[in-house]
């Protein structure tokens, strides 16, 4: 079995080692320009188009990452019918639980504000906000949508969901489809946008939206940066209708030193580590999904390419 491999970001030595740890019967290469060889399987993130380009003898292509959209952008190079397999939470759900955790926590007890206050040297009262009033709306009710959900769910606020497909979870009101968005809006102090970025999505957290949305919200974007159209954050941050928002993703990473963003105290930024793909969770899950492919058999975590995700 060939397996291919390419992941610009990372060292693949440790990568390489432990696939074939997993996988002894395996031959693994990292793919180099010009590598048309056959191949079975290939483990990807960020793949270059001459990478796949042609490959229909492959048996899988797997994503190093939940989110396939720049996977799916090389469109018709991607080789017809060949299973795209994206990461299913490997690690990744309890960390965004933490994340997302952590920044309703943070708005809802004024630690943003406790913070400023130290700065200054001031010692004041500061009260939290009335929990009734602090509903936190999930964007996203998938993989990792509904690990938030499970995190916050003992904290007491009202909870939301917004699907496409109408979800049914206890102790959350779930919304389904674009009709139902700005009732999912209005009833939502806090938005937590975890959606994959598709046509569909994209532009998403925009202005007319975000205005929907009760005065004195806030924002957590751990998706995708083209979900936010940023400019319109920021003159809703100014006008004092979001109080704050915690982005994790940008349109372009790293942030430029002259975004404004960096200069507007209400907006937390954080360099795209909300959940990271751990190595060790990744190659147990791609592994034991090679051997079920191997045997014909179905793995989860098939990409729908015409949804796009
Ligand atoms: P997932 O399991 O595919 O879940 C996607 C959810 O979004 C589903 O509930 C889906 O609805 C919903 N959705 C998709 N299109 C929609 C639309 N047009 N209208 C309404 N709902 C829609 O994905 P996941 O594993 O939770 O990951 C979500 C995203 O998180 C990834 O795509 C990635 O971009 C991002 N991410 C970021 C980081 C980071 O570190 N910042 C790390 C990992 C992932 P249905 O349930 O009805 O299909
Ligand atoms: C990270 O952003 C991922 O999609 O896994």
């Amino acid at each position: 079995m060939q397996i291919l491999f390419h992941a610009p970001d990372a060292n693949p030595a440790p990568w390489l080692a432990e696939l074939q740890a997993a996988l002894p019967q395996a031959q693994l290469r990292v793919w180099q320009e010009g590598d048309t060889a056959p191949a079975d399987f290939a483990v990807v993130w960020k793949p270059p188009a001459a990478m796949l380009q042609g490959r229909t003898d492959l048996k899988g292509i797997f994503n190093l990452g939940a989110g396939v959209d720049a996977i799916l952008q090389l469109g018709d190079a991607l080789p017809a019918g060949v299973p795209i397999v994206r990461l299913d939470d490997a690690g990744m759900g309890v960390q965004m639980a933490e994340y997302v955790s952590h920044a309703v926590l943070r708005y809802f007890r004024k630690f943003d504000q406790l913070d400023a206050q130290q700065r200054a040297g001031k010692w004041r009262f500061v009260k939290a906000h009335e929990k009734e009033n602090f509903s936190v709306g999930i964007l996203g009710l998938g993989v990792l949508g509904s690990r938030i959900a499970a995190a916050l769910a003992p904290f007491g606020f009202p909870l939301h969901g917004w699907s496409r497909t109408q979800k049914t979870a206890d102790g959350m009101t779930c919304h389904a489809g674009a009709d139902a968005l700005p009732g999912f809006l209005a009833a939502s102090r806090v938005v937590v946008c975890v959606l994959p970025l598709t046509a569909d999505t994209a532009g998403i957290l925009n202005r007319a939206n975000l205005s929907v949305m009760p005065a004195g919200g806030y924002l957590i974007n751990v998706a995708r940066g083209a979900h936010l159209v940023e400019e319109d954050l920021l003159a809703l941050v100014q006008a004092g209708h979001i109080a704050g928002a915690t982005l994790d993703v940008f349109r372009q990473e790293p942030l430029p030193p002259d975004h404004p963003f960096w200069q507007e105290p209400r907006i937390t930024i954080t360099p795209h580590i909300a959940a990271v793909t751990l190595r060790a969770d990744s190659v147990r899950q791609i592994a034991a999904k090679i051997n079920r492919l191997q045997q014909g058999q179905d793995v989860p975590g098939v990409v729908e390419r015409a949804r796009g995700y």
